[in-house]
């Protein structure tokens, strides 16, 4: 019997396009779940005989090379941990599980603790792109024991997406901090997500453009420094009609799910006291759009400004560049923060990131792919110990051109009564961060006053306290 490489378990529609991917890669491939008539489909759809099914756990465990490699394409939380139980009555000393989901980073370092302690090695792998990137070649953000990644590294660089022939597959660091790049991977997603949409709700409220005009604009702007992968769906997205002729976007109700990825990112930013707060605001826009009842109410009874704005075709051009350049520097600044995030991530947890690495595999298959992502690589591979890559040449030069572009649009919004609170959220991290002098000695006062927490001076060195009364 020829034993496989690798297995996964777990054959929804992430796990199933990991399985066909390694097929076309001409990597034999175990695969378990429980269904047979999933994975009669399954084997069905594989063209290249390359996938071997199992729906018994130990035949499927038994079907790899030693050390083993288990990648679980299964939802996270407690799923994961049942599956581990069951699977470590047949595993052996060495074997490795790998976890592909989007799982809690802090999970993934209790499991790693766990099983190192009976010889297992866990493996923590954001993979990112969605159900066509798993198919066609994800970004993929592993971490773990290092010992246990030589064979991993190979057949993630085999299915992992490509830009300009670089694998977008790569080592982290110890335990958990694969599935934290994922994690800030996914907050990164929804602040761009975010500003798109409030780029769309500006355009469409204060300009009245119709779908099909900011589709067009969203193309034109992907073929610049915008270039992303969100920025090229929104445009695909806003074209888009049913067979009626009518556009979708029209028919979808503006309410925003989430899993929590964003959450946790913004969570963690909390404990570990960096600013985050254009990741955060989004999460909240998320959570705000689920208040329908309360904003239907709250719109019959609050008033506001007159959201219409004329413009003569000159002031429009006028606009939109603004707009583009506000939309840019804002995408900049979020990213600068969840950098800046992992920054600390990486002190705290002692992973000695590698932030260009990082950036470099953002560069293709996964959701936050943007051309951006190529000056952040250039900035880190400059210098990987700098502050905060706002501080390189290129993105100081961008920052001092277009904080009035984005100034304007906040106060454009503020104006004509249109929430836009990233976009906000932007400009406001923006001027802090660049305050020598803050407001926060008269926060230390006021500490000091009510409950004699003490502030240190300007002037002298030590700790002081006032009575203030
Ligand atoms: C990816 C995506 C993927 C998933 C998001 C959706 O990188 O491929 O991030 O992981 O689509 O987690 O997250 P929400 O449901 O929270 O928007």
């Amino acid at each position: 019997m020829i034993l496989n490489n690798i297995g996964i378990i777990g054959m929804g529609v992430m796990g199933s396009n990991i399985a066909f991917n390694f097929s076309n890669h001409n990597e034999r491939i175990s695969v378990y779940t429980r269904s047979s008539e999933k994975l009669k489909q399954i084997v069905q759809k594989d063209q290249n005989n390359f996938i071997i099914s199992f729906n018994s756990l130990k035949d499927f465990v038994f079907s790899l090379k030693k050390p083993r490699h288990i990648l679980l394409m299964i939802p996270s939380g407690s799923s994961i941990d049942l599956l581990i139980e069951s699977l470590l009555k047949f595993l052996d000393i060495g074997d490795v599980i790998i976890d592909g989901g989007n799982s809690f980073f802090k999970d993934t370092r209790k499991r790693n603790n766990y099983l190192i302690k009976k010889g297992i090695y866990f493996i923590g792998a954001g993979i990112s792109g969605g159900e066509k990137g798993a198919l066609l070649g994800p970004s993929i953000m592993y971490g773990g024991d290092k010992k246990a990644c030589a064979i991993l590294e190979i057949l993630f660089q085999k299915i992992s997406a490509k830009y300009h022939g670089q694998s977008c597959s790569e080592y982290i660091g110890s335990d958990g901090s694969g599935h934290y790049v994922k994690m800030v991977h996914n907050g990164i997603e929804y602040s761009d997500m975010q500003l798109i949409s409030e780029v769309y709700y500006l355009l469409k409220n204060l300009l009245q453009f119709d779908n099909q005009k900011i589709s067009n604009l969203f193309k034109k702007w992907n073929q610049g420094e915008l270039c992303s992968y969100l920025i090229e769906i929104t445009g695909n997205i806003l074209s888009k009609k049913n067979k009626n002729g009518n556009y979708i976007i029209d028919l979808i109700e503006d309410i925003a799910n989430n899993k929590g990825t964003g959450m946790w990112t913004s969570q963690n930013a909390l404990e570990l006291c960096v600013p985050l707060s254009l990741i955060t605001e989004s999460v909240f826009a998320r959570y705000l759009s689920t208040l329908k009842t309360q904003r239907i109410l709250a719109s019959t009874l609050f008033t506001g400004p007159e959201k219409k704005i004329k413009f003569t075709s000159k002031e429009l051009s006028i606009f939109l560049n603004h707009l583009q350049k506000a939309l840019y520097l804002s995408k900049i600044l979020s990213y600068a923060q969840g950098f800046t995030q992992l920054k600390f991530a990486s002190e705290k947890y002692n992973w000695n990131l590698q932030y260009f690495k990082i950036a470099k595999i953002f560069r293709a298959g996964c959701i936050i792919r943007a051309d951006l992502l190529n000056k952040i690589v250039d900035a880190y591979v400059e210098n990987n110990q700098i502050i905060s890559f706002l501080f390189s040449p290129y993105f100081q030069n961008i920052v001092n051109q277009y904080h009035s572009s984005l100034r304007y649009i906040v106060s454009i919004g503020v104006k004509f009564g249109i929430s836009i609170p990233v976009f906000s959220a932007a400009i406001s991290y923006y001027d802090s961060y660049r305050s020598k002098i803050s407001s926060a000695n008269l926060i230390q006062a006021q500490r000091d006053y009510f409950g004699s927490h003490t502030y240190s001076r300007i002037d002298k060195e030590g700790s002081f306290h006032t009575e203030w009364i």
